[in-house]
């Protein structure tokens, strides 16, 4: 995305191959495993029916997706919907049953030992659930395993290694062993080794769900912080939606081993492809996720010169909390360009789960936010969110006139 490093190979204005390009991928486990994706009528069949007519799971079913360079993607989905085999077959660790799998464009299934030792040592670095550490190396060591496999003599492994475990913030502790850190520091450890042979691109297989609350949000931070400097790739498989919104800048969503759904954490909030999707992002605060792009409308000429300005790209919820403040519209500015302007009647459509059309939320929002309240309440993160649309919801009631002619002004 607009965080993508720069790609040296690609002329200018050329869209640089994608890191990994993954087509038509299954994942068949069983007896006679590679008649499933073969046969269109096995194909079809539900886990349930392909289990009792053949013994197979098909943990992989007909995925396509591309990781594109310095985004962060993250494959989201319930226990046994198939991510750990997903991210495991990008590097052959499972062997796909059928489909294309590329990285860099180059075909990943025509590689031979050598060449995927390589894919594995040096491009593509994993960080576990289980941390995976060795016990009775110390710190420094275990960050400068992966480099010792390569081949980097000592002094320059252990000179890199100081530096990454310095990056993610384990000064200090390079003389500890495994066993005399608390759990997030074991996952920096091995964060610090995946980053360590400063690989392209980052596979991360629920790091975090060994790790407590707020252990965890630490070290989402540094992963987000991380990604921020570096701009690195990384595939981030997660079972937590809150995770998956924080962290994603697309998110595909598995369910029986397909792809139900695969977008921004915006796209997939605000328009679940289907029933189950819906239910899934059902307790997500919408007005933290959404934002003022949804709701914004074209600016008449008046309000193009007044109110507060927001960014595109804002929350709905911050927005709710500028025009809060100022008592009227504010306007959607883009590179100092005025692109619409947001009221509160339709970001308050937004939180009651009836934006995207913001004409259509200043009529239908209101009737409705009690209820969406109630929904915010019951979430994790209430405070913030709880609040904004509370105060938010003075306005319309007011501005309703106003909002009809198209005139903010008279919110205040
Ligand atoms: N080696 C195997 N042999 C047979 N079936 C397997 C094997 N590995 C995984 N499966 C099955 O494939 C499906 C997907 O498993 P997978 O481990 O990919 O799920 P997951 O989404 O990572 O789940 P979790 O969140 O619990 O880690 C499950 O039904 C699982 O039982
Ligand atoms: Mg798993």
């Amino acid at each position: 995305m607009s965080a993508a490093a720069p790609v040296s190979s690609a002329a200018p204005g050329v869209a640089a191959a994608p890191v990994f390009s993954v087509d038509g991928l299954w994942k068949v486990f069983g007896p006679k495993a590679e008649r499933v994706p073969a046969d269109p009528e096995l194909a079809a069949l539900t886990p349930a029916e392909l289990r009792s007519r053949t013994g197979c799971t098909a943990a992989v079913r007909n995925v396509s997706f591309d990781v594109r360079k310095g985004e962060v993607f993250v494959v989201m989905g319930l226990s046994g919907s198939g991510k750990s085999t997903l991210v495991r077959c990008l590097t052959r660790l499972i062997e796909p049953t059928s489909g294309g799998l590329a990285i860099d464009g180059e075909d990943v299934l025509a590689m031979d030992k050598t060449r995927l030792r390589e894919l594995r040592r040096h491009r593509a670095a994993m960080v576990f659930q289980h941390f995976g550490l060795l016990p009775h190396r110390t710190v420094l060591d275990n960050v400068a395993y992966g480099l010792e496999i390569q081949g980097v003599g000592k002094a320059e492994r252990r000179a890199k290694a100081a530096e990454v475990v310095a990056k993610v913030g384990l000064e200090g502790m390079e003389q500890r062993r495994p066993g005399q850190l608390s759990g997030g520091q074991q996952q920096r450890v091995g964060l610090a080794r995946a980053l360590a042979v400063d690989p392209e691109v980052l596979l991360f297989d629920e790091p975090f769900s060994a790790l407590d609350p707020l252990i965890r949000r630490d070290m989402q931070e540094e992963v987000i912080r991380l990604h921020r400097e570096e701009g690195r790739t990384m595939v981030f498989i997660t079972h937590d939606l809150n995770e998956a919104l924080r962290l994603g800048e697309r998110i595909a969503l598995m369910r029986d081993g397909r792809i139900v759904q695969l977008g921004t954490p915006e796209e997939i909030v605000g328009s679940p492809a289907d029933d189950y999707v819906r239910e899934f992002v059902r307790d997500v605060p919408r007005e933290q996720v959404m934002t003022v792009r949804t709701a914004m409308r074209t600016a008449s000429a008046e309000e193009a010169g007044n109110g507060p300005a927001v960014a595109p790209d804002a929350t709905v919820s911050e927005a709710i909390e500028a025009v809060a403040r100022a008592g009227c519209a504010a306007r959607v500015v883009d590179s100092g360009r005025c692109v619409g302007v947001v009221d509160s009647g339709a970001l308050l459509g937004v939180v009651a789960g009836v934006g995207g059309d913001a004409n259509a939320a200043v009529g239908d929002g209101r009737a409705s936010v009690g209820g969406s309240q109630a929904a915010v309440g019951d979430d994790g993160a209430p405070a913030r969110g709880s609040q904004a649309p509370a105060r938010g919801s003075q306005a319309p009631a007011k501005a309703d006139p106003g909002l009809a002619a198209g005139d903010d002004e008279e919110v205040a």
